[in-house]
């Protein structure tokens, strides 16, 4: 059986999480293939809410294998923490499984993000301060440190003396900060290796043996399509690629093993941190998104910027990760408004642009060009079948289709996992 990707296609906290728990019910596997602890996965069960930052989604299926792909960078005291508040709550987390081939976040990347943030004054990315960028600027400088490095004491020692000399100038020299003592890195990280070791494997043996098999493997991506290193709005992007191209490199599966690509998008637009964002709404409406939608930062409880749904941006996001499905999610934020807007295209100085532009100096320039559609103005938190919905919901719903050309199966009423609505294959 093939494999079905789950990936963000805006600016993140589009509900991933949430959507890959309720198909997790029905896999075998799912697989983390991007990011680190940036993200916040949000799961709300009848065991409670979960902020899932490392951990793959799927852990709340008690017969779900959970893999951190090799495309992860893992700060290994952030996942400890995490396993131990998931066992804390009675979830059975045996069922986890570690790439050797990821990366690791130390200590000193969280330091260079901050400091690198700090020296960009008034231009700062707004980082998640997570160490993301640093730890993969490492990565593909072959200055990385890896899992497969954590769990062997000899080998660790000799690689993070040669990188930590270095990184100690930098942070000395460049930034004039504190440098990082050897002995008690070394020492923490190998107790870190003790504690991780049982959960450590060759992952992408593990994916393809499982596909195999013939069994249900999910990808879950972190972030959003528009925080792309390479298609979102650069500088002011993420280290990785949340696509579905993406997702292949990071959980060790080829295109062709992909059957689905489901990209979700919130029925409005968010974003944290800074960048463009030219369907963002600095009124009351805006507030008003952000305060029925709880748009605070699962990871940093960050205000986060609301806007309506940004279409040139979904456009953009569905054409490159080839969508075959599309979840539409937090449908009911939107239930109180008389007028729900899109915005179809972007204005820039009298020109209209219908695709997202390379430079971000030019997407700062964009003015939306908005189209609406009359509201439902009714709560649908308690509707459980597409049919159920409001008229005016499912208008809304078909410009979205029409936008992304895509079909959209899956509509998020409210948080909880069983407000979901499944409208089931195109048919
Ligand atoms: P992720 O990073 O994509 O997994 O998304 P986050 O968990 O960071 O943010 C999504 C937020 O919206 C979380 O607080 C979810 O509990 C919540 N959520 C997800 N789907 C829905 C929905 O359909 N309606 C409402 N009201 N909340 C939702
Ligand atoms: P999930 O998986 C929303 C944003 C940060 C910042 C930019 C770079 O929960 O959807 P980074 O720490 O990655 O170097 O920050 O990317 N960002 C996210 N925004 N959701 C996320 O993850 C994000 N991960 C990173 O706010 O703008
Ligand atoms: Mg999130």
């Amino acid at each position: 059986m093939p494999a079905t990707i789950i990936l963000g296609g805006q600016w993140g906290d589009e509900g991933k999480g949430k959507l890959t728990d309720a198909l997790a019910g029905s896999a075998a596997m799912v697989v983390r293939a991007n990011g680190g602890s940036n993200a916040g996965h949000t799961v709300q069960t009848n065991q409670g809410t979960f902020k899932l930052h490392l951990v793959p989604s799927g852990i709340l299926n008690d017969d779900c294998v959970c893999v951190i792909g090799a495309g992860v960078v893992i700060e290994a005291a952030t996942l400890i923490g995490e396993l131990q508040e998931l066992r804390n709550r009675g979830i059975d987390v045996s069922r986890l499984r570690i790439s050797d081939r990821a990366h690791l976040v130390l200590p000193y990347h969280l330091a260079l993000d901050r400091l690198e943030e700090h020296r960009r004054e008034g231009e700062e990315i707004g980082t998640t301060l997570r160490g993301n960028g640093p730890a993969y600027a490492d990565k593909v400088s072959r200055h990385g440190l890896r899992v497969a490095d954590l769990v062997r004491p000899d080998i660790l020692r000799r690689k993070l003396a040669i990188e930590l000399d270095s990184k100690n100038q930098q942070i000395t020299q460049l930034y004039g900060d504190t440098p990082f003592a050897f002995e008690e890195l070394y020492r923490d990280l190998v107790a870190y290796g003790e504690e991780l070791r049982p959960f450590v494997t060759q992952s992408e043996v593990l994916v393809q043996d499982t596909l195999a098999e013939g069994k249900n493997v999910l990808i879950e991506c972190a972030q959003g399509a528009m925080l792309d290193i390479d298609y979102g709005s650069y500088p002011y992007v993420t280290s990785s690629s949340p696509t579905a191209a993406g997702a292949c490199q990071g959980a060790g599966i080829a295109p062709n093993q992909v059957e689905r690509v489901i990209a979700v998008y919130k029925a409005y637009s968010t974003r944290v941190g800074g960048g463009p964002m030219p369907a963002e709404l600095l009124d009351e409406t805006g507030q008003l998104i952000r305060e029925r939608g709880h748009e605070y930062g699962t990871t940093t409880g960050r205000p986060r910027r609301t806007g309506w749904f940004d279409a040139v941006a979904a456009r953009h996001t569905s054409r490159l990760n080839g969508v075959t499905d599309v979840a539409i999610t937090l449908a009911d934020v939107l239930d109180v408004f008389d007028e729900v807007k899109w915005c179809s295209a972007y204005d820039i100085n009298g020109t209209p642009l219908t695709h997202i532009p390379a430079l971000v100096d030019d997407l700062a320039e964009a003015t939306p060009v908005w189209s609406s559609t009359p509201g439902w103005q009714t709560d649908i938190t308690g509707m459980r079948s597409y049919e159920e919905l409001p008229a005016q919901l499912k208008a809304y719903l078909f410009e979205l289709e029409t936008i992304l050309s895509s079909h959209i199966r899956y509509v998020g009423v409210g948080p909880d996992r069983e407000q979901l609505i499944d409208r089931g294959p195109r048919a």
